[in-house]
């Protein structure tokens, strides 16, 4: 396959990108009705400049904004953000960034792109600030480093290249940090029985959940989302239980779950690399709307506990709100719920549960807290 078709099919999925699609559903579009003759190495090229370019699009963007002028086409904008990325953040050569971008750019506008890439590549930039920089709203940006300084810092530009894991040994692409919530879960609860994993879709928590579990059943709230999960736990935890519905009113009695967990809605920027538009989509108001349902998932799921039984709260953020605030105020109301102290080896200690920082092992960013039931 030609270097332009990759960069063809790449520039289709950023138009669709720039019009509104979500970036994950435009590449795999792009990679399933055209990209099916592409090679494993054209596959990860064209993945590479999708979600590349969208995750740097405001470092792309000022790159290229001395040189255009007025409003661009969006297709003429996405093959110069295309080609930009390639220039300012991969080891593309430089005349083959603008060369094959501008065989991909619409005929019109072939001069404009050529003479805008050959400008960016030669030119010498001061970045205004790291946010620019490192390519995040100024919002995300100012909340990692209020809240972790350096570690904030660091965290934000790991995010920029994100965690490629490898399969589980049943063959599921799982990152490493689900992996080590998963183990927690199985850890604190030995004796097994039975577990119901309040919001489960798609299923990656649920189908590594160890083999002394007796009976596991799988919530999820959305029913087009309970039908992927039904579809993963047929084929990678046969016999599980999926039922739809809202995990604050869950079909369950009283004290009939030996554990519970719940992997809660969150704002997600522990997985920023990985959800390369989600840091453009996400809004700080999203936090608050979220956190109350973090709350009564966590009171709901304690309903469901026998005493003894573990419950498991886990978010891949790493927000105040949502790893610390959340837990203290289900501490608060809960008097029973006594927290149970998650593994170190993995877990930085943060306030009575643990996080993974993006950096410390290249993961998602992610918290885990625990408690049992004591009566
Ligand atoms: C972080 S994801 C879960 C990921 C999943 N545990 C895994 O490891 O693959 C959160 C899920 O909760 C679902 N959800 C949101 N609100 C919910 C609610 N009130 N009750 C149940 N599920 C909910 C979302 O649709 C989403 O699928």
């Amino acid at each position: 396959m030609k270097a332009t078709t990759s960069r063809q099919l790449a520039a289709q999925a950023l138009i669709e990108i720039s019009s509104g699609a979500r970036a994950n559903d435009a590449l795999a579009a792009a990679l399933t009705e055209q990209g099916t003759d592409l090679t494993v190495r054209d596959r990860a090229f064209v993945t590479e400049l999708v979600q590349g370019t969208t995750r740097m699009r405001r470092a792309v963007d000022y790159a290229l904004e001395p040189y255009v002028d007025g409003k661009l086409d969006p297709d003429v904008r996405s093959a110069l953000r295309m080609g930009a990325h390639q220039i300012l953040h991969l080891r593309t050569p430089p005349h083959a960034a603008v060369n094959d971008t501008v065989a991909v750019a619409p005929r019109r506008a072939r001069g404009l792109v050529n003479a805008v890439l050959r400008k960016v590549a030669t030119s010498d930039r001061e970045w205004p600030n790291e946010a620019t920089q490192f390519s995040y709203p100024d919002w995300i940006w100012n909340l990692f480093v209020d809240t972790w300084g350096e570690d904030g810092r660091l965290a934000l530009i790991a995010m920029n290249s994100p965690e490629q894991p490898d399969p589980r040994s049943d063959g599921y692409v799982q990152g490493q940090a689900s992996q080590w919530v998963g183990e927690a879960i199985d850890a604190a609860s030995e004796s097994g029985g039975v577990i119901v994993d309040l919001c489960a879709a798609p299923g990656g928590k649920t189908t590594a959940l160890g083999s002394h579990w007796s009976k596991v059943w799988a919530n999820e709230i959305d029913p087009s989302r309970a039908r992927l999960l039904q579809q993963l736990v047929h084929r990678y935890r046969p016999g599980t239980n999926v039922v739809v519905g809202d995990g604050t009113q869950a079909p369950f009695l009283d004290g009939s779950a030996d554990a519970v967990l719940v992997d809660a809605p969150c704002s997600g920027l522990g997985a920023l690399g990985r959800r390369s538009d989600a840091r453009w989509r996400i809004s700080e108001q999203a936090i608050t709307r979220l956190i109350e349902v973090q709350g009564a998932l966590l009171d709901e799921a304690f309903r469901l506990l026998r005493p003894h039984g573990v419950l498991t709260y886990s978010v891949c953020t790493v927000t105040q709100e949502e790893t610390v605030d959340v837990p203290r105020a289900f501490e608060t109301r809960q008097q029973h719920a006594a927290s149970i102290e998650v593994p170190e080896l993995r877990w930085r200690r943060h306030h009575k549960g643990g996080v993974v920082l993006p950096h410390d092992y290249g993961t998602d960013g992610m918290a885990v807290f625990q408690w049992r039931r004591l009566l």
